[in-house]
C-alpha cells in the first residue's frame, strides 16, 4: 500500500504563508494601580466634557469617545510612555528603519456602558493602532478583528472544524482583560461587541425602586453606582513613522515622539 493519497501528497508540499496580519499583545506590570488612577481621570474628563467626540462609538447608547488629544494630557503620561515603549518594540520587531521613529498623533478613551459598542472601522492616516483595557467587567464586549482581504470572503470553504487552524479564520476575537494591550495594523478592520456586563445587577432593585418613586436618594445613588459598575473603559491610540531629527517647531502640534515625553 502506498501513501500516494491526496493528503499525503499535500504533506510533502512546502507551504508558505504570505501577507500575514501581525497582532501583538502584552499585560502591563503595575496595571492594577495604574488603572485605578486611569478610571478616575477618564471619568473626570467625561464629567468635564460629556459630549466627547463621535467616531466609532454610538452616543445614542451612551458610548462616550473622548477627544483624541489624550497623549498631550499630562495626567495620562504614564500610560502614554508605556504605549510608546511597546510600539517602539513593534517597530523594531517589524524591521522598520531606525531612521524613522514612532510618532503618536492621537490617543483617546472609550467608555461603553451596558448595551454600547463600537462599529467596525479602521484608523486612517496611521500605521499601527491598538487598545489598552482599563476596566473590563465580565461580558463587556469582545474585540473583533476581521480578515482584511475582501477577496478572501468571496468563497468561504467548508471546513472540518476539528482540523481548522487560526490561519484560516475570517474573524478573530480577543477577550478584553484589564491591564492588557493589543496592537494591530491600523488598516485592520475591527469592532467591539456590545457590552452585556451585569456587574451592576445588584443595583437592579435600587433602580426599580427609584423608578416607582417609593425610594429616596440612597437608592438613586445605588442605581448610579450600578451603571458605573457595568462600564467598560479602554484607551486607543494611533502611531505612524516620522523621520528622526525633525525640528519640533516644524512638526504638527498634535504629534508626540518619545523625546517629547521625556522632556515633560
Ligand atoms: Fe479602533
Amino acid at each position: 500500500m502506498t501513501d500516494d493519497t491526496a493528503p499525503e501528497r499535500a504533506k510533502r508540499m512546502a507551504r508558505d504563508y504570505f501577507f500575514p496580519t501581525p497582532v501583538y499583545r502584552t499585560d502591563l506590570a503595575r496595571a492594577e494601580e495604574l488603572n485605578v488612577r486611569l478610571v478616575a481621570d477618564i471619568r473626570a474628563w467625561r464629567e468635564r466634557d460629556p459630549g466627547g467626540t463621535f467616531r466609532s462609538n454610538v452616543p445614542q447608547l451612551g458610548g462616550w469617545h473622548s477627544p483624541t488629544d489624550m497623549h498631550l494630557r499630562l495626567e495620562f503620561t504614564e500610560l502614554t510612555t508605556e504605549i510608546f515603549e511597546l510600539i517602539h518594540g513593534v517597530f523594531t520587531d517589524q524591521g522598520y528603519d531606525d531612521a524613522w521613529e514612532p510618532v503618536c498623533d492621537s490617543m483617546w478613551a472609550n467608555v461603553n456602558p451596558r448595551g454600547a459598542f463600537n462599529r467596525h472601522h479602521t484608523h486612517p492616516h496611521a500605521l499601527w493602532s491598538g487598545v489598552y483595557y482599563v476596566r473590563t467587567p465580565d461580558d463587556c464586549g469582545l474585540l473583533c478583528l476581521t480578515d482584511p482581504r475582501p477577496q478572501a470572503h468571496v468563497i468561504t470553504p467548508y471546513f472540518d472544524s476539528r482540523r481548522r487552524s487560526a490561519h484560516t479564520w475570517a474573524e478573530a476575537y480577543y477577550q478584553p482583560v484589564a491591564g492588557r494591550l493589543v496592537a494591530f495594523p491600523a488598516w485592520l478592520v475591527h469592532s467591539t461587541h456590545p457590552n452585556m456586563a451585569r456587574a451592576g445587577s445588584g443595583a437592579t432593585e435600587a433602580q426599580a425602586g427609584a423608578r416607582d418613586g417609593t425610594t429616596g436618594d440612597v437608592h438613586a445613588e445605588g442605581a448610579q453606582e450600578g451603571a458605573l459598575a457595568d462600564e467598560r473603559i479602554s484607551v486607543s491610540f494611533n502611531f505612524r513613522q516620522r523621520r528622526r531629527g525633525i525640528d519640533p517647531a516644524d512638526a504638527p502640534s498634535n504629534e508626540v515622539v518619545r523625546a517629547d515625553l521625556l522632556a515633560r
